[in-house]
């Protein structure tokens, strides 16, 4: 999906230098977020990434970075691409990372 590869690329460039990509998709990861929404993912990465810079992240580029997330919890969410808009985000709920 091109949205979640533009995220992996942006996160290679931006995030790599503190994460791996396997700490999103493990048990802690799934059990914190399964609670949430996907507008909280967002507007967590949006306002608090990178922690060295927080707030360089475009909505594009946050939402991208979530796409990208989600792919590794083998969550894809079909042909449409998800909406840098963190209130329809928001109503996505991320239960599904509960498996
Ligand atoms: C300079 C180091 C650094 C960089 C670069 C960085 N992060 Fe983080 N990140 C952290 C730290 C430290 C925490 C834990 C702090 C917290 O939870 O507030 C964290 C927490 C997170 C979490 C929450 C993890 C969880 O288990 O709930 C996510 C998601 C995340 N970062 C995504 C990103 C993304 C996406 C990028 C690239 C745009 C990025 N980070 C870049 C240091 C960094």
């Amino acid at each position: 999906m091109a949205q979640a590869n533009r995220g992996r690329d942006q996160f290679r460039s931006m995030c790599a230098e503190c994460h791996t990509s396997g700490e999103f998709g493990d048990p802690a990861f799934k059990a914190k977020w399964a609670r949430r929404s996907v507008g909280d993912l967002f507007s967590f990465i949006h306002t608090n990434m990178p922690d060295s810079a927080p707030g360089i992240l475009t909505e594009q580029q946050a939402v991208d970075l979530v796409a990208y997330i989600l792919q590794l919890n083998g969550v894809t969410p079909g042909s449409a691409q998800l909406p840098p808009d963190a209130a329809r985000l928001g109503a996505i709920s991320l239960a599904s990372l509960r498996s």
